[in-house]
């Protein structure tokens, strides 16, 4: 059945003459989207995934850059339409790079990080950093730009930045001059500031400004879980599409929900069994591409910690759509509240659950209290979260899985939309303050 009214306003967007859709990018997270978590997502989404990006590649450290020494570099020709995203502070190094990238890999973009807040990167002037100091941000975008000109005409060049550095030097609008000015081609604009990390909420509000004044494609970055957020996130704030990054390890179906969406399709339910088994076609991947299996089994935990947490009871009482949405500004009144229909834990039989012993589910569909099925959900959320984590090793890690899809998963579902916080270890305790303060 197609629904067309659920459209947002903008369902593609054109880097240069390239027509993206659906107007989504997996956010580039260091340490976790590599080839395979990229190819996890793919096949997920049935690759429907507008753009994908490298992880950062670092150009400061080799005075002469030498691409055979970098591994974030490795990206296969299915996963084109590809950027390719470097950090630096030196002009002349960031500029050798991107030409030796472009001539060697032919990627879709070239993409300058002003984003990382890192200490060891922002605090020595790479990354947000360099939002700090506009005219060097200026001179790295100028010298890419000349080197891919003269090298490779057709790559365009493309910049992800924050808001700005703390929130009393806000810059974004200043930064969107200088690209433009400089060539750029596409802006993704992460709207929290260096000095906030990950922690709060991304200001929306600065990248719809944004958004109004650009020319060029600007993607907006910050919390988006959902289908229903990223189109809100289009139709309130203006742009051309959202880079999605943590949501991605949330539910990695997520570009290929988006996608149907926008080609007017019904959601595609996944299943918490569906759901688990990610698991050993996550490790598969990881195995082929060559990881050891501690390094494969230590990016399924990687991803059960997050994943999980979109697991609840399979009971019409269980309702965690009426918690508080992320959706609409009213959303930071709510955040980092405790919530008042949450009752604290008095029936503590999600805690019980035992692997092992074969029986996980059975006793945990007792009738109760709305508020005490909510609880003891989450209980029983946290538990498959656990016993996953707790794995010693990988096959341990995949029998469990297999355990978990016999027994309790069959009375679970899995709904990662109705999670409202990304960065906190439960789902009320969002965390405020500057996490980089003095740092
Ligand atoms: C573990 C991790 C690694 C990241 N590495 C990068 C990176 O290499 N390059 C980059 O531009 N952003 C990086 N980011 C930032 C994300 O791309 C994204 O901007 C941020 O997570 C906010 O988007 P989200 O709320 O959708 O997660 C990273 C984020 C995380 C959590």
């Amino acid at each position: 059945m197609l629904k067309i009214d659920n459209l947002p306003k903008k369902v593609r967007f054109n880097l240069r003459n390239k027509e993206i859709f659906p107007n989504t990018i997996l956010s580039p997270m260091d340490g976790v989207t590599d080839a395979p978590f990229r190819r996890l997502c793919r096949v997920l989404s049935g690759d429907r995934m507008g753009l994908l990006v490298s992880e950062f590649v670092p150009t400061d450290g080799d005075a002469v850059f030498n691409p055979d020494g970098h591994k974030q570099l490795k990206f296969f020709p299915e996963e084109r339409p590809f950027g390719i995203q470097i950090f630096g502070r030196f002009p002349d190094r960031m500029a050798y790079a991107a030409g030796k990238i472009a001539e060697t890999f032919h990627p879709e973009f070239i993409e300058v990080n002003a984003g990382c807040p890192a200490p060891k990167v922002a605090g020595k002037g790479s990354g947000s950093g360099l939002l700090r100091d506009l005219p060097r941000l200026q001179e790295i975008l100028h010298e890419v730009k000349k080197t891919l000109d003269a090298k490779t005409p057709e790559i365009p060049l493309t910049l992800k930045c924050r808001i700005g550095w703390d929130d009393e030097s806000i810059n974004v609008m200043e930064t969107l001059k200088i690209a433009e000015g400089e060539g750029v081609e596409m802006l993704t604009v992460h709207g929290r500031t260096r000095l906030q990390g990950y922690n709060g909420l991304a200001n929306w509000d600065w990248i719809g400004k944004v958004a109004a004044a650009a020319k060029i494609p600007v993607i907006g970055n910050g919390d988006v879980n959902s289908v229903e957020c990223a189109r809100e996130r289009i139709n309130t704030y203006g742009v051309s599409g959202v880079s999605i990054g943590r949501g991605a390890m949330h539910n990695p179906w997520i570009f290929g929900q988006i996608a149907d969406a926008w080609e007017g399709r019904e959601k595609h339910v996944i299943t918490a069994q569906e759901a688990l088994d990610v698991f050993p076609l996550y490790y598969k991947f990881k195995i082929e591409d060559g990881a050891t299996e501690m390094n494969a089994m230590g990016r399924m935990k990687q991803l059960a910690a997050r994943l999980c947490k979109g697991f609840c009871l399979d009971d019409k009482c269980v309702d965690r759509v009426s918690r508080p949405s992320l959706l609409g500004h009213d959303r930071d009144q709510h955040l980092g509240q405790e919530r008042s229909d949450c009752p604290k834990t008095k029936d503590e039989r999600g805690s019980a659950l035992r692997l092992g012993s074969g029986t996980l589910s059975s006793t945990l569909c007792h009738p109760g209290a709305e508020g005490d099925r909510i609880q003891e959900s989450d209980n029983v959320a946290m538990s498959v979260r656990q016993a996953l984590l707790t794995s010693q090793s990988a096959a341990e890690m995949l029998d469990r899985v297999q355990e978990l899809k016999e027994g309790i998963a069959r009375e679970m579902v899995f709904e990662p939309e109705c999670l409202v916080n990304l960065n906190g270890a439960k789902e009320t305790e969002l965390k405020f303050g500057d996490q980089f303060k003095g740092r």
